[in-house]
């Protein structure tokens, strides 16, 4: 019961804060929230030169990037966090070259970034791989194309429109990813005097310039924060108004839960959910890249079909291994079936039960939060650093709700 504020979107503020290299005088991000990647990615653009000033309240941070001192990205630290490699387009704008080692994969796939090398070659860069390193470098400065990326990749596309906001001529990026964040990003570029159109659709087109300039940006909010938050409400029952959640990034979303049978009012500034937790219907879902059901809502959904009323389908399209969440529901009772890398079938069940159970990742992490809201008794829930790399304070947000949460 209540009312919740999510944060500012965690995907949105790390393409940002790789953009603050790309400025010549200092910018300032306003509302940024206080989790570990974000950090780690000022880790990194501090070795590279960046100095970075935190007021008191800690949620208006100053990124002065006039000197950079190095184009070389930590090892420990792009290991830590592969969006770390956010920083190699905007170095090679900058300063004509970059060193990085390979992103590993994570538990939820290979993650590769075959995309974003490609796209770079064609901007004129040389790119070299040693064994776990990536040497780029583009002696001649970059030159704007054309882009065809071959996945609707949103790191790609984020990489791409830093390195080409700073190359020389037009490019045009066709396929791009069309997520809230990449729109987000065009806008602090733009404030930043880029030229970059289409950003939220698939084609995107930027026109180079010789200099980008500080400026000050508030990030969207978390749409999958928030997201994470509806089903709750939906699952355990109760009236629940997300605020600053933008209804219109959050469509899929809204109209699965609307299809299970749950009451969702989408406000001007927020979504309310109205829920007895009871009667719910299965539901099938398939993520998409945007505006297709978000990958990132998967496991958070899928707790929900848990306790639905029939079976559902759960369909995976965006990475290869994102069903690890699937074996700790189990263990509370749940009956999901992983057919394949891309389908798990979710038999509902009356009740779930509590369970000493494992975050596999950060989204499967919140799941297993979803599900031990409503198993019933005590449940405990390890290793969720995974879950606190992409929610400030859940245990906090979900107690004023009235959740019974304590972190050990
Ligand atoms: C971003 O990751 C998000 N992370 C992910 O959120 C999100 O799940 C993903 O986009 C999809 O929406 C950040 O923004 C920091 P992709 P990213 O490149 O950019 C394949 C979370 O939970 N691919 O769109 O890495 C890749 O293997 C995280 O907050 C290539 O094959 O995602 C994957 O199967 C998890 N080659 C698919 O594309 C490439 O060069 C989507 O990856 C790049 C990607």
């Amino acid at each position: 019961e209540g009312r919740v504020r999510v944060s500012s979107a965690k995907n949105a503020v790390l393409p940002i804060i790789a953009g603050t290299l790309l400025a010549s005088t200092p910018s300032k991000l306003l509302e940024i929230p206080n989790l570990e990647d974000v950090g780690t990615i000022c880790q990194v653009i501090e070795s590279l030169g960046v100095k970075i000033t935190r007021n008191k309240a800690d949620d208006e941070i100053i990124f002065d990037a006039s000197t950079l001192t190095a184009t070389e990205a930590p090892y420990e630290l792009v290991r830590k966090m592969r969006a770390s490699f956010l920083v190699m387009g905007p170095l090679l704008a900058r300063k004509g070259e970059a060193k990085i080692s390979m992103p590993g994969g994570c538990a939820i796939g290979a993650r590769p970034i075959d995309l974003h090398l490609k796209a770079f070659e064609a901007l004129g860069a040389k790119i070299e791989i040693t064994e776990d390193y990536v040497y780029a470098h583009a002696p001649e400065g970059l030159k704007g194309t054309q882009i065809y990326l071959d996945f609707p990749s949103v790191g790609a596309t984020e990489n791409v429109i830093m390195a080409a906001s700073m190359a020389e001529g037009k490019t045009v990026i066709e396929n791009a990813a069309e997520e809230p964040e990449i729109v987000d990003l065009a806008t602090f570029l733009n404030a930043m005097g880029a030229n970059i159109r289409g950003a939220g659709t698939n084609v995107i087109r930027i026109e180079g310039v010789p200099q980008l300039h500080g400026a000050i940006h508030t990030v969207i909010p978390d749409r999958i924060e928030a997201g994470t938050y509806l089903i709750a409400a939906a699952m355990a029952g109760g009236d629940v108004f997300v605020e600053n959640a933008l209804p219109e990034h959050l469509k899929p979303v809204v109209a699965k839960l609307k299809e299970a049978g749950v009451t969702v009012e989408e406000e001007i500034d927020g979504i309310r959910v109205i829920s007895t937790g009871k009667g719910i219907k299965a539901v099938d879902i398939k993520t998409l890249p945007y505006p297709g059901f978000p990958t990132d809502m998967q496991a958070q959904f899928m707790a929900f079909t848990t306790i639905a009323e029939g079976t559902s389908t759960v369909t995976e399209t965006v990475f290869e291994n994102r069903f690890m969440h699937c074996k700790e529901l189990n263990k509370m009772g749940a009956d999901t079936q992983v057919i394949s890398n891309h389908i798990c079938k979710v038999n509902g069940v009356e009740k779930l039960h509590a369970a000493k159970t494992t975050c596999p990742d950060l989204r499967g992490g919140a799941a297993l939060i979803l599900a031990a809201l409503v198993g019933e008794g005590q449940s405990e829930i390890n290793n969720i650093y995974h879950v606190e790399r992409g929610y400030e304070n859940i245990e906090g947000v979900l107690n004023n709700l009235g959740a019974d949460m304590t972190k050990i």
